[in-house]
């Protein structure tokens, strides 16, 4: 059922577990408003935006398609408010408002906002909605999406907000580019069930496996491994909401013995920006945790190999050529389900596909 979200108190929402939060972002129609959490995509959504996405891809393809997508919104303007570092997330939600027409502001470097001299975020978010229709924020702070979409639904300009990073916490559209990848590779070979994900690095700090993590206990019968030196395993939280949906899964350091299995292998790099004493990554033995070509050897022949990116060392460059490397394709996905996800919460989802079914 769908609620809204000035009904309620900041303290009583903040309160409120996930599930219960869920009607408060999404519209009448099943579409979200606000994006904050992976846990409010059921496989329902995803596969109505993996659709979308597959459709506004083939569109994209002509000249008369792409002005087509070109004009759907182009009424509409978004605001992308980064303060904490990224080149994909940044550049695909760019390009994804660039295919929908919908033209971007945005503000990167805190030291030219008027954060600078001191505004509060809340004031930052009220001026942004002065100009612009929608909000793309990435933060270094756990719930700052949350509280800025709650004071953006209370104020006289309710606007949509989408998460693109809150902090070590949750990732939601790169959780959504990670489904669609999986689904676009096993949609072949019987889909997104029974299948091994084994994610390998800092799950500790890691949002994106976390969220990625939250979003396959709704598939069936997939299996999560998590392989990582013990300081920087996956966390409690996430442990208890996979020990609740009574899903498979299994914390090791011990790497190659998981490789076999795997239907998809999900590496991460070390997120030392968060550690607390200088060196405190370095000293973790992290060599056991990197795939290269003695690991290639392991993988099925089936088998797809993951990275949200940024990599370090963790996939070795001759890993790149092989065809069971995703993670450039995973990449440009995360442009087509951005796309879908604004052409959604814009609510013409509808119009595309009559186009695509129409013209193609
Ligand atoms: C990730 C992030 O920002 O959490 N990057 C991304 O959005 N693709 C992963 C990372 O920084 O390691």
């Amino acid at each position: 059922m769908h609620q809204r979200m000035f009904d309620v108190s900041w303290d009583a929402f903040s309160a409120l577990p996930v599930a219960e939060k869920t009607p408060y972002l999404m519209q009448p129609d099943g579409a979200p408003f606000h994006t904050l959490f992976a846990q409010q995509f059921d496989v329902a959504l995803l596969g109505r935006l993996a659709a979308l996405s597959n459709a506004i891809r083939q569109i994209a393809k002509t000249r008369s398609g792409t002005l087509f997508l070109q004009d759907l919104i182009c009424h509409k303007r978004a605001m992308i408010y980064f303060s904490q570092p990224s080149s994909r997330t940044f550049l695909s939600f760019l390009s994804a408002c660039q295919i929908l027409g919908v033209q971007t502001g945005e503000v990167r470097d805190m030291a030219t906002s008027s954060e600078f001299k001191g505004e509060s975020k809340e004031d930052s978010v009220r001026t942004f909605s002065s100009y612009f229709d929608m909000i793309i924020m990435r933060s270094p702070e756990k719930g700052l999406a949350e509280r800025m979409a709650w004071a953006l639904s209370n104020s006289d300009r309710p606007l949509p907000l989408i998460n693109a990073g809150s902090g070590k916490d949750q990732h939601p559209t790169q959780a959504l580019l990670d489904i669609y990848t999986l689904l676009r590779s096993f949609e072949r070979n019987g889909g997104l069930r029974d299948r091994t994900v084994v994610f390998v690095g800092d799950l500790a700090r890691g949002r994106t496996v976390r969220s990625l993590s939250l979003l396959l206990t709704q598939y069936p019968n997939i299996r999560q491994i998590f392989v990582a030196p013990q300081s920087l395993q996956i966390g409690e939280d996430i442990v208890q909401a996979l020990e609740a949906k009574k899903v498979a899964f299994h914390l090791t350091d011990d790497f190659h013995a998981s490789i076999p299995a795997a239907d998809a292998i999900y590496m991460t790099r070390i997120q030392d920006e968060w550690d607390h004493d200088k060196g405190e990554s370095a000293a973790v033995d992290i060599s056991r945790f990197t795939f290269g070509a003695d690991e290639l050897k392991l993988l099925k022949p089936t088998g797809i190999i993951m990275h949200p990116l940024p990599r370090r060392s963790e996939i070795a460059v001759c890993v790149d050529s092989d065809p069971r490397a995703m993670y450039w394709r995973q990449m440009r996905n995360g442009m087509w389900i951005r796309a879908a996800l604004i052409a959604e919460t814009f609510g013409c989802g509808k119009r595309i596909h009559d186009y695509y079914s129409q013209n193609l």
